[in-house]
């Protein structure tokens, strides 16, 4: 039912860790299921996102899709991490599950969370990025479960 990639993603899951002094952090979580995700994020001057990792209490896809998630904003400017959306980090693993694409929403947030408190410390603003929830099971009321 997973992909191949799914498959590698969770089993040798990428940037997993935590950074110390980081430029953003971003935790939030989905009261549904009761996963939550922190992303941490270490920023240059030129807004280059240097390093990421992240921390998850979470299942299967959300390690997999956190882990391509940052491969895909490392090395990426803050605006244009924002282009990394959860439909793009799920297309880069050939797809979810159908139950399991809400998973993947805990590290866009988690991401978007990370540039918000980078942006605020900073007193920049990014394009495009709203104010980030800490619970996205309040996205998903349209969902069953
Ligand atoms: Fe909660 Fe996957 S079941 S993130």
């Amino acid at each position: 039912m997973y992909t191949e990639k799914v498959m590698d993603h969770f089993q040798n899951p990428r940037n997993v860790g935590e950074i110390e002094n980081a430029s953003g952090t971003g935790t939030v979580g989905n009261a549904k299921c009761g996963d939550i995700m922190r992303i941490y994020l270490d920023i240059d001057e030129n807004q280059v996102i240097r390093d990421v990792k992240f921390k998850t209490f979470g299942c299967g896809a959300a390690v997999a899709t956190s882990s391509m998630a940052t491969e895909m904003v490392k090395g990426k400017t803050v605006q244009e991490a924002m282009e990394v959306t959860n439909k793009a980090v799920m297309e880069a693993l050939d797809g979810l599950p159908p139950v399991k694409v809400h998973c993947s929403l805990l590290a866009e947030e988690a991401i978007h969370a990370a540039l918000w408190d980078y942006a605020e410390k900073n007193g920049i603003t990014i394009q495009g990025l709203e104010k980030p929830k800490s619970d996205i099971s309040e996205h998903e009321e349209d969902e069953e479960y």
